[in-house]
């Protein structure tokens, strides 16, 4: 029976690529969602939602970004491709995408945090429907617009990356 061929260590690494992608960014998809139930259904889990959401972007945004980084380099390197728009594109959007997450998303949600839970204190606390600032408002549309702008930046990167033609 025919074996077939090991893979090379360069497909070993876009694999990691791809990986770290995934895992980077496949959660940050799903906020809206998340984040359209909690307000609907129970705004008492907002604050919880805003400390999640920027303990992901440190902990699996950040690093990950690192390591698409780190194997993209490598890719690159490996397959002469440094001169190529899809390369410089990759380098420019983590670039964006770091600088956007520590700068904006970070800080915008852990202010979100402590604006909702002043808010659900001001409103006793109890009730599931509560009325919620016109700051904490004004914080969810900065963090909807960067997200929404960040996730687009994410979907183009990919679509550049696999549409690609040689080096
Ligand atoms: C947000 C940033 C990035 C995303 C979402 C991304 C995504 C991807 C994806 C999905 C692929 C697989 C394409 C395929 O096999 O058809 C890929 C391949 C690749 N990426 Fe990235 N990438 C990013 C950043 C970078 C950076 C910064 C570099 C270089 C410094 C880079 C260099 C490469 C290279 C060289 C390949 C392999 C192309 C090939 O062998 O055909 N990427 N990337």
């Amino acid at each position: 029976m025919p074996t077939a061929p090991a893979a090379s260590l360069y497909e070993v690494v876009l694999a990691i690529h791809i990986i770290a992608v995934v895992v980077a960014f496949g959660v940050t998809f799903a906020y809206p969602i998340m984040f359209a139930v909690a307000a609907r259904q129970d705004p008492r889990g907002l604050p919880l939602l805003h400390r999640i959401e920027y303990t992901i972007e440190r902990m699996l945004v950040n690093p990950g970004l690192l390591l698409v980084v780190i194997a993209g380099v490598y890719l690159a390197s490996k397959g002469h491709y440094w001169s190529d728009f899809f390369v410089q594109w990759g380098l420019g959007a983590v670039v964006v995408i770091g600088a956007l997450v520590g700068s904006v998303m970070i800080p915008t949600s852990k202010r979100a945090e402590q604006i909702a839970t002043r808010d659900l204190a001001a409103g006793g606390g109890g009730e599931t429907r509560v009325e919620l600032s016109d700051e904490y408002r004004a914080l969810v549309r900065r963090l909807t617009r960067v997200g929404t702008l960040l996730s687009v930046l994410v979907l183009v990167t990919i679509f550049f990356m696999a549409t690609h033609t040689g080096a």
